[in-house]
């Protein structure tokens, strides 16, 4: 038998796909590996019919390595689990979950989760089903989406067989995510499954079957039945593929952006007054996002590009003289990062701290472009941003987007000047991770003073003149400036 076979490479997201063909031998060499030698053998023995289906299948056709295997068994999954398990020796680690009829195993580094095949069908209000056994069909035709609905059959005189009904491979080829039913069902019954759907079309390039696309838009409301750490989840993967517009295009047409993130929908939109426009934040913090995402692979860097002009509808204003402002949008930005972590239920440790600063600081390294590069304004910025410094200028230069290529080259290049500066200065004056050279304990042992006041007061006059330049980072000249400026506020040293 002979499939046709798509390559794809999705680190750059590339559409030239190599169609090529592949045999049922290769999907049995492929397939040749001691662990399914050994799930092989069980289920025959148990005269089990086993398949290996879903995602280990998809991704086997897509080349993207996968270390999860879902084995359906026609029978007791949990029986053939607790068989393999056996096989595998008694330090075999598994997980048998009754109620849902799953069991898990780690061999390796692989997770394998067997089921038996089932029928099921879900009550209107929640994501549990009602399930009953069923045939190999039916639980293919029960999965999310044609592409993941495949399986390989795994006994031995059927080794390496491909089950495809819905047309999988015919998906696969021609980049569609596809539902295998109607698509109205297959959302009703877990809506999650529209999340994933816009998941998959921006993680593999993919596009949305129009029926599939439009029943999205249309069960829309239903996602508010799924908890937000599932529905955050399948977010932070389209955050972290290769081209994260394409997800967040399709989550605010389908309209679902509205309902799991309106602060983003806010953004969009451009207003012109007086034959002033301002550009549409929304298109224009998706392509920083995109731009971003080809220098970082850090999901909270990615963030807070997505965030970084996030307070621009809350403070804009129509000024006669300076047109639209958007003042202090960085530090209200800031302050709401804490909210929408907490909403969506993303961490509110010290990864949403991290994104706080990157929203505050993300026009500072931009002003150092526009103002002239002081070494002052550079210590500044490296002290404030500390070991942050090369991702804060990662998200400024990613935020250079215009529609005027002379401008965005200009930026970019003064841009260059500044990150030269900032190398030279750190190499300099080392105050990314400023450590004064005389901290307060000596202050208060060299004029004999308690914690008080003047203490933090001659800290922060040593701090100042180190950043201004005044004096270098070192101990010497710092003792010579501290007790000058002690002399000056009428304190003498007791030593
Ligand atoms: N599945 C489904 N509906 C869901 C979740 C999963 O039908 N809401 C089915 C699909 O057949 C899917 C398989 O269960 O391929 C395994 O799901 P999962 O491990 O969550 O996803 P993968 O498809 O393997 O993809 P990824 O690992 O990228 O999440």
């Amino acid at each position: 038998m002979v499939f046709t076979f798509i390559y794809c490479n999705f680190v750059n997201c590339n559409r030239k796909s190599r169609i090529m063909d592949i045999s049922q031998t290769e999907i049995q060499t492929y397939l040749d590996t001691p662990i399914f030698r050994l799930i092989s053998d069980a289920a025959d023995e148990m005269q089990l019919d086993c398949y290996v289906i879903g995602g280990y299948v998809r991704d086997f056709f897509l080349y993207r390595p996968s270390k999860d295997i879902d084995i359906v068994a026609i029978g007791k999954g949990i029986d053939l689990a607790e068989s393999v398990a056996k096989k595998l020796g008694r330090h075999t680690k598994i997980s048998v979950f009754k109620n849902f009829g799953t069991a898990q195993l780690k061999y390796k580094d692989y997770e394998i989760e067997f089921v038996g095949a089932r029928k099921e069908s879900y009550t209107h209000d929640s994501r549990k089903p009602i399930v009953e056994d069923g045939t190999l069909e039916d639980d293919q035709k029960r999965r999310d989406f044609t592409i993941n609905a495949m399986a390989f059959c795994l006994n031995k005189n059927r080794f390496g067989e491909l089950l495809d009904p819905f047309g999988g491979i015919q998906d696969l080829e021609n980049l569609v995510i596809r539902t295998p039913l109607d698509p109205d069902v297959t959302f009703s019954d877990d809506p999650l499954r529209m999340m994933r759907a816009i998941r998959f079309a921006s993680q593999l390039g993919f596009d949305i079957y129009p029926e599939t696309f439009d029943a999205i838009s249309r069960n829309k409301e239903r996602i508010k039945i799924i908890s937000k750490e599932r529905i955050v989840d399948e977010l932070n993967k389209i955050v972290l593929s290769p081209k994260p517009s394409v997800g967040f295009v399709l989550l605010e047409k389908t309209e679902l952006l509205e309902l799991i993130f309106p602060e983003f929908v806010a953004l969009k939109g451009a207003e012109t007054k007086e034959g002033i426009g301002h550009k549409d934040n929304f298109y224009h913090t998706l392509a920083v996002l995109d731009n971003i995402s080809q220098n970082t692979d850090n999901l909270w860097l990615r963030w807070s590009a997505i965030l970084h002009d996030i307070a621009k509808p809350v403070t804009k204003r129509w000024d006669p003289k300076l047109g639209w402002t958007f003042h202090n949008h960085n530090y209200v930005g800031e302050k709401m990062v804490p909210k929408i972590f907490n909403r969506m239920k993303m961490p509110l440790n010290e990864k949403m701290k991290y994104t706080q600063k990157m929203v505050s600081m993300h026009m500072r390294p931009m002003q150092l472009v526009e103002d002239e590069v002081t070494d002052s304004a550079v210590r500044r910025l490296l002290f404030d941003a500390g070991d942050d410094i090369d991702d804060l200028m990662i998200l400024c230069e990613a935020d250079i987007t215009s529609k005027n290529p002379e401008k965005v080259r200009r930026h970019l290049r003064n841009f260059k000047i500044v990150r030269q500066k900032l190398t030279e200065i750190e190499e300099k004056d080392r105050v990314r991770n400023f450590q004064p050279p005389i901290d307060g304990n000596e202050i208060m042992e060299i004029f004999g003073l308690g914690q008080s006041r003047e203490v933090g007061e001659l800290k922060s006059h040593i701090k100042e003149a180190i950043l201004e330049g005044e004096i270098p980072n070192e101990r010497d000249a710092a003792y010579n400036y501290l007790i000058k400026k002690a002399k000056e506020m009428g304190l003498k040293s007791i030593k």
